[in-house]
């Protein structure tokens, strides 16, 4: 199983993820807040996170593209795991 490490104001959560999973799922299911107003569709950037280099996640999608982020950016919603991943969130 996939570690995702999230960071979170500081704080460090460590939880063990299913490959292929969103890191929205993974963050939701272990608890730790994401927001998602359009419900994991892609479309409204609420769900935006950085993934840290070196992470092992799916390539960019267009729902990315079309909202402009870019790596580091990810959107939570729209990148699965697809191996150890460190994910911070909230503001730089
Ligand atoms: S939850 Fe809306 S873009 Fe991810």
């Amino acid at each position: 199983m996939p570690k995702v490490t999230f960071l979170v104001a500081g704080q460090k959560r460590e939880v063990e993820g299913k490959k292929g999973d969103t890191i929205l799922k993974i963050a939701l299911e272990a608890g730790i807040p994401m927001e998602a107003a359009c419900g994991g569709m892609g479309f409204c950037g609420t769900c935006r996170c950085r993934v840290k280099e070196g992470s092992c996640v799916s390539p960019m999608n267009d729902n990315e593209r079309n909202l402009g982020i870019t790596p580091p950016e990810r959107l939570g919603c729209q990148t699965t795991v697809e191996g150890d991943v460190t994910v911070e969130m909230g503001e730089e």
